[in-house]
This record gives C-alpha cells, sequence and structure tokens, in this order.
C-alpha cells in the first residue's frame, strides 16, 4: 500500500504539461486488435490503466514494444485469442472495450465483466444492444459477456442508445469497423476521446464519419491497416490542474491542453474567481482572491464533466457563501469522498443528486482515503489546499489516471511525497 503525504497550504506556481487521454488511450489500445499491422501510438499516458490493457492485449498475443516513454508500438495482427484472461480484465472498466473489438474482428468473443472504480452501478445494458442489433448472439451472465455471430451473420444497423454513453458508443464504433454495411449510432455521447478514437480509426483505414455530433456513422471496411497517431491531451488531468490551483492559489501555466475541451470547466472556475488565459495549446490560471460560490451540474460532454465533480466540489468547500453541485450521470458519486472532505473541515449536505456545500475558511490535514480515481485526485487537490499534513490513502486508484502526479506538483512548489507503507 502507498500513501501521498501532503503538506499543504502552499500556492502552485510554474508549469505543467498534461499528458495524453487515459479514456482516450484505454479505448485505442484495444482499438489496435482491429489492425492487421504495427500501430505506432504516442502520447500514450504512463499510468497503471495503460499497463493493464497493456498487460491483457500481451497476453492474447499481441508484440507491444515502448520504444520511447510515452510510445507505444502494438502490433495485433498474430493475434489469435478471444478470450482475455478474466483476472486481468477484472482489474480495469476500460476492458470491456475488448468485446467490441474482438466482436469486429473475429466475430466473437468471451470477456469477463470489468473491474474499475465502482462509485456507482455502472451497466452495460446499451452495449448489449448494439451488439445484438449488429446480428450477434449474446450470452450475458454474471461473470462475463459470450458474443457469437448470430443466425444471419454480422451486419451493420441503426442502433439509438438509450442514454448517451460513452462506453457504448465506443464499443459499438470498434465493433463496426470491418462489419459489411453502415452503422448508424444515433443518440451517441460526444466525448473528445470519442473523436479522438475516430480519428485513430481512419487515420488506419476505417470509415467513420460524424464523432463528436450524436450521429456517429461507421461504414464498414474489409481490412485496417497500421500508421502513426498521437493521442490527443487529458481534459480532466487539465481540469484537475486548474481545479488545483483555484483551490490552493497560484499561478500555473498548463500546457499541451486543447482549450476547446476545457470551455466548461474554465466558465466554472472563471465564476469562482479563478483568472484564465486561454492560449493556442495551454491554459493560465490565477487565483489570488477568495473563492465565490457557484452552482455546477454535471452533464455529458460539452457540459460540465462528472469525472470533474470531486475536483469542483473541494473549490466549493473553500468558497464564499452556498454553493450547489449536482450530479446528473452518476448519483452515488459524491459517497467516493464527501465524507473524507468533512473530516478536513469541509461543510457537505447531500440530498438525492445534489450536494449543497457551505465554504469554510479552511481545510486542515486529516487521513483520508481515495475510493476512486476522481475522488482521490479531489482529496490530493484539498491536501494540498488545507493547512497541516495531509496522509491519501489508497492512492492506487488515483495512480490509475494521472502520470507523474507527484513530480508534477512538486515542480510547481507542493510538498508532496510518494509513501510505501
Ligand atoms: N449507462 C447505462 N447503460 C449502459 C451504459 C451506461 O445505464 O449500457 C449509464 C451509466 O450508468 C451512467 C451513464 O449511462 O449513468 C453514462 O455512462 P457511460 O457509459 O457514458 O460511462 P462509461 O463509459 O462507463 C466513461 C468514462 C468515465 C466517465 C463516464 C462519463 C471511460 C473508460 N470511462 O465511463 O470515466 O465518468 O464515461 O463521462 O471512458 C474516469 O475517468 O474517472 C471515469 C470514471
Amino acid at each position: 500500500m502507498a500513501r501521498y503525504v501532503i503538506n499543504g497550504g502552499k500556492p502552485l506556481n510554474g508549469t505543467v504539461t498534461i499528458s495524453g487521454a487515459k479514456n482516450a488511450a484505454v479505448a485505442i489500445l484495444p482499438a489496435t486488435l482491429l489492425v492487421s499491422g504495427k500501430c505506432r501510438i504516442e502520447n500514450v499516458p504512463y499510468i497503471s490503466d495503460i499497463d493493464a490493457m497493456g498487460n491483457i492485449l500481451y497476453e492474447m498475443g499481441a508484440k507491444i514494444t515502448c520504444p520511447e516513454r510515452n510510445v507505444l508500438e502494438i502490433d495485433c495482427t498474430g493475434v489469435q485469442c478471444t478470450e482475455p484472461n478474466p483476472d486481468l480484465v477484472r482489474k480495469m472498466r476500460a476492458s470491456y472495450y475488448l468485446m467490441g473489438a474482438l466482436l469486429g474482428r473475429f466475430g466473437k468473443a468471451k470477456v469477463a465483466l470489468p473491474g474499475g472504480c465502482s462509485f456507482a452501478s455502472r451497466p452495460i445494458d446499451q452495449h448489449i444492444k448494439g451488439f445484438l442489433l449488429l446480428g450477434a448472439d449474446v450470452d450475458d451472465t454474471d461473470e462475463f459477456v459470450a458474443l457469437e455471430p448470430g443466425p444471419e451473420g454480422l451486419q451493420g444497423n441503426r442502433i439509438s442508445l438509450d442514454m448517451a454513453s460513452v462506453g457504448a458508443t465506443i464499443n459499438i464504433m470498434l465493433a463496426a469497423c470491418l462489419i459489411p454495411g453502415q452503422t448508424i449510432i444515433e443518440n451517441a455521447a460526444k466525448e473528445p476521446h470519442i473523436v479522438d478514437l475516430a480519428n485513430f480509426l481512419n487515420t488506419m483505414g476505417a470509415r467513420i464519419t460524424g464523432a463528436g455530433t450524436d450521429t456517429v456513422k461507421i461504414r464498414g471496411v474489409n481490412a485496417l491497416h497500421g500508421g502513426t497517431y498521437t493521442i490527443i491531451p487529458d481534459q480532466i488531468e487539465a481540469g484537475t490542474y486548474m481545479a488545483a490551483v483555484t483551490a490552493a492559489g497560484g499561478n500555473v501555466l498548463v500546457q499541451n491542453v486543447i482549450p476547446k475541451h476545457m470551455e466548461c470547466i474554465t466558465s466554472k472556475l472563471q465564476e469562482m474567481g479563478a483568472r484564465v488565459i486561454n492560449y493556442d495549446d495551454s491554459i493560465r490560471v490565477i487565483r489570488t482572491g477568495k473563492l465565490r460560490r457557484s452552482t455546477v451540474k454535471t452533464r455529458p460532454y460539452p457540459g460540465f464533466p462528472t469525472d470533474m465533480q470531486a475536483q469542483v466540489c473541494v473549490c466549493m468547500a473553500l468558497a464564499n457563501g452556498v454553493s450547489r453541485l449536482t450530479e446528473s450521470v452518476y448519483e452515488t458519486r459524491f459517497f467516493g469522498y464527501c465524507a473524507e472532505l468533512e473530516s478536513m473541515g469541509a461543510n457537505i449536505k447531500i440530498s438525492g443528486k445534489t450536494a449543497t456545500v457551505t465554504g469554510v475558511e479552511k481545510l486542515r490535514g486529516a487521513t483520508v482515503c481515495a475510493h476512486d480515481l476522481r475522488a482521490g485526485a479531489a482529496l490530493v487537490i484539498a491536501g494540498l489546499a488545507a493547512e497541516g499534513v495531509t496522509h491519501v490513502e489508497h492512492i492506487h486508484f488515483v495512480e490509475r489516471g494521472y502520470e507523474s502526479l507527484v513530480r508534477k506538483l512538486t515542480a510547481l512548489g507542493a510538498d508532496i511525497r510518494r509513501i510505501e507503507d
């Protein structure tokens, strides 16, 4: 077990470089199963979820090398396996993308149900609905999902999602690339990593249009070929550093970002008193004065991301007045961190989908426990802003999604150490 020890109360100053997007990378790695030839993928974040996905592919027979930091070369041409190791699959959420990728490549798959952050019930009925409409026979148990071609084989189809699910949109895109005919996903999710996956697949020869809108069209092709692709910067990692400066104070240039992806986060942090200056591929965040109350409701992209709920809650905890934070994607997400923030002196009342946060003058250091990735990131921010020493336990959750967090924060002047117990 490892933990972070943070001696808080110091403003953050300097420059931080954002890594490649986790949620794009965890979709692009399994997408290489669809490709005949070598994929060179650049700007891959160096995080434990990528290790986990890399291990799954490697065990399945993929050739994987890391010629330099943040670059992976993956060749899945020789892969024959359609049943990835269930113990590895259960280690992460995004392993469910193996279902779509294997269905697309081999027409069949048997994949254990995924693990990962369990801050809410996370059903996959929309993924299954998509596979069924593409002509698969689905055997869906409590342990695994088994897919086979149905009596009429696999064929493109029109699939209207009941909700704009990121995972279902990606899984159907993966499954449909090599299936004959046209697949149309209606009510598709529009998150930046969906566009990034489509760009990766199109670079390798797929025919996908409309990614980033609510209608994605995939025209099946016979094969995908190798190539080189660079993953976009991580919207949530960038937002987390922006929230950290907003909470702890200081002046930080957040570089390697796409400011357009940050608009909703930027506008809320500005409303709360941060000064935000956009450049072409970087954003400066300055916070010197007192924070102001705000109202935030999480929504699918381009709305305020649920993956930034916990981080903005820390800013609210330190703002003047009463803020309201409403979660509309995962209702139970507050339970992963609000009690921990309260042990640091925050005043938060949860009623259904809404947290009412009454700002306090100061948070104080405490021993707190990360229950999931973003909750853990929020506790780190709280520790940076708090007076005294904070111990954040269970940091393996945080290391799933934040590359070199200690090194990056230390370079900004934070006093944070990673201790192995
Ligand atoms: N939903 C269903 N049925 C489905 C799929 C989703 O009811 O078949 C519901 C979910 O329960 C949820 C909503 O639809 O209420 C949205 O879920 P979505 O499928 O969009 O989420 P996801 O694909 O499981 C991805 C990210 C999450 C992020 C959400 C929302 C990855 C690997 N994960 O999850 O990221 O919170 O989209 O934006 O891309 C994180 O990075 O910390 C993280 C949890």
